[in-house]
């Protein structure tokens, strides 16, 4: 485990040394959870959102984008429930003044049970060899049944505290706390105020005072925009169900547990598709999604060990199925996407605070109803996270050497190719820029000729440059460079008129969609 922390935190500098993200407003000491990204790092972002907007607008004929503003009308969120209900569990130690989310504090406590089990499996694993039986030994270690009782405990008492009737019972998570005698991880203490509970939303006020300011809030999630769009598109674009609206877009959040880096931001993004289907076939669409956008994941060759679903045991009152798609991060499996079923609940409250009709009219059945919702939600920002922490080596060289290098998939890396001159003199250079000047048109090129060629090679690899080009003197002879491979570090002698065919289909996200089908 602490061989993992170390992990990321050298990804995490990794991300500010090159050009990847850096703290937001760096030069006044960052501000908390929130992140810019920098050269490199607006490139793969850029290149994240292409293949998941492809994937949505381009491979599905009956789905449509939209770009909703940040601002939306305050009723919007009395609507969705997010002034009442857009809360965390908070609670304060005394000691060390510390704010925390009680919830995640339990959600820890119960992974330590898991990781004890874990242990046990994976020690006992090493002893028996092939001859373990998992399964058995699972439903007979006394540790391991003792550490799943308390487990089950927890997980029993916490879903009960949660799912409370007339909301979430505070005093319920304080008494778990207290009785699981978890301590603050500052001051060690159990000096723990009462649980309370935290409106998530920032707010912020539009027009002057003097005209009357209204407090309007800034977006907690994409998907409202899209809600009340949904006539509008329907009707313009003479949309017949089933069919989607996506959506890329920021959102913010007051997160109180802001930690590990980018996954919890107060400003993030998110990626958003609403599904708007008959009563009555949402299972059916929920197990569709599912599976697609699992697929979608599994597309980028990450391996299948990697991601797991993740059944919602606390639906919200308005869902009727909820799962989320966890990546193996380096601090353990995590959520990257959540996919709901979240019935008519949304459409019908909008009608009612709008006092419009929100209705689609349905030919085949002649009548009206309101559509139901299958919605897919992604955070850019988690997306890639997951993808840097996969893709993060420091590969040790049969020469006794070490380089890092990023096995970015190459669609997705923000430069394509490097193009070096061997040397600065002979012409090389200008060969070397002829060659970007051909083929920038078709992806992103970088031309260098600082350093020798291996310190050049090992920046290309830190960025997951997945090829790079060396015009020497050959080159001038007989217009051929080598090509050099960023994961295999293979080199080989190919003619320049070649290097458009042997690269553009391996760096386009075309190529990466085709694969989905
Ligand atoms: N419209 C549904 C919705 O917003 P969510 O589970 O709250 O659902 C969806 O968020 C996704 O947005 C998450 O799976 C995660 O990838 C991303 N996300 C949520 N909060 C985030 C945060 N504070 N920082 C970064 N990403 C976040």
């Amino acid at each position: 485990m602490a061989q993992q922390e170390d992990v990321f935190k050298k990804i995490v500098s990794h991300c500010k040394e090159y050009g990847f993200v850096f703290p937001s407003s760096d030069i006044y000491d960052g501000l908390g959870a929130v992140y810019d990204y920098g050269q490199n790092g607006v490139e793969l972002k850029n290149n994240i959102k292409q293949y998941w907007w492809q994937s949505m607008v381009l491979l599905h004929e009956n789905i449509v984008g939209i770009d909703a503003a940040i601002f939306m009308h305050p009723t919007t969120w009395k609507a969705s429930g997010h002034v009442d209900a857009f809360n965390d569990p908070l609670i304060d130690n005394r000691d060390s003044k510390k704010r925390y989310r009680a919830d995640v504090l339990i959600e820890d406590q119960m992974a330590k049970y898991e990781e004890k089990i874990q242990k046990e499996v994976e020690k006992a694993s090493k002893r028996f060899g092939d001859k373990f039986d998992e399964a058995q030994f699972r439903a007979t270690n006394e540790r391991v049944l003792e550490n799943q009782a308390k487990f089950d405990n927890l997980h029993n008492r916490f879903q009960n505290a949660m799912n409370a009737e007339g909301g979430v019972d505070l005093e319920a998570l304080k008494q778990i706390i207290l009785d699981e005698e978890i301590v603050c991880p500052i001051s060690g203490t159990r000096n723990w105020t009462d649980v309370r509970q935290f409106n998530l939303m920032f707010k912020t006020e539009m027009g002057s005072v003097a005209d009357g300011a209204s407090t309007i809030y800034l977006r907690p999630e994409t998907a409202q925009g899209i809600f009340v769009n949904y006539m509008n598109v329907q009707k313009t674009g003479r949309m017949k169900l089933p069919f989607g609206i996506a959506q890329i877009g920021k959102a913010f959040r007051n997160e109180i547990v802001a930690r590990q880096f980018i996954f919890r931001m107060r400003e993030f993004e998110q990626m958003e598709m609403q599904f708007f289907i008959q009563p009555g076939t949402e299972l059916d669409w929920f197990a569709k999604w599912k599976e697609t956008r699992m697929k979608w994941h599994q597309n980028l060759g990450f391996g299948a060990e990697n991601y797991r679903f993740h059944d919602h045991d606390k639906l919200a009152h308005y869902a009727n199925a909820a799962t989320d798609i966890e990546f193996r991060m380096p601090f353990g499996f995590k959520e990257v996407e959540g996919i709901h079923s979240r019935t008519n609940f949304d459409l019908s409250q909008h009608a009612k605070y709008s006092n419009k009709k929100i209705e689609y009219f349905d030919p085949e059945r002649n009548e009206s109803y309101t559509p139901y919702v299958i919605e897919t939600s992604i955070g850019v920002d988690r997306m890639f996270l997951s993808i840097m922490c996969h893709s993060y080596e420091e590969q040790q060289l049969p020469d006794g050497q070490t380089r890092t290098v990023l096995h970015l998939p190459a669609a997705l890396a923000p430069v394509k190719l490097a193009v070096f001159p061997l040397t600065k003199k002979d012409g090389m250079p200008e060969k070397a820029q002829e060659i970007i000047n051909d083929l920038r048109f078709h992806f992103n090129c970088k031309y260098e000729e600082k350093d020798q060629i291996g310190k050049r090679y090992r920046r290309m690899d830190a960025i997951g440059c997945p090829y790079c080009v060396t015009v020497d003197q050959q080159t001038l002879v007989d217009n051929t460079v080598t090509l050099r491979d960023r994961d295999t570090m293979e080199q080989h002698r190919v003619a320049i008129s070649e290097l458009r065919g042997i690269i553009e289909d391996k760096v386009s996200i075309t190529s990466l969609l085709k694969k989905m089908l």
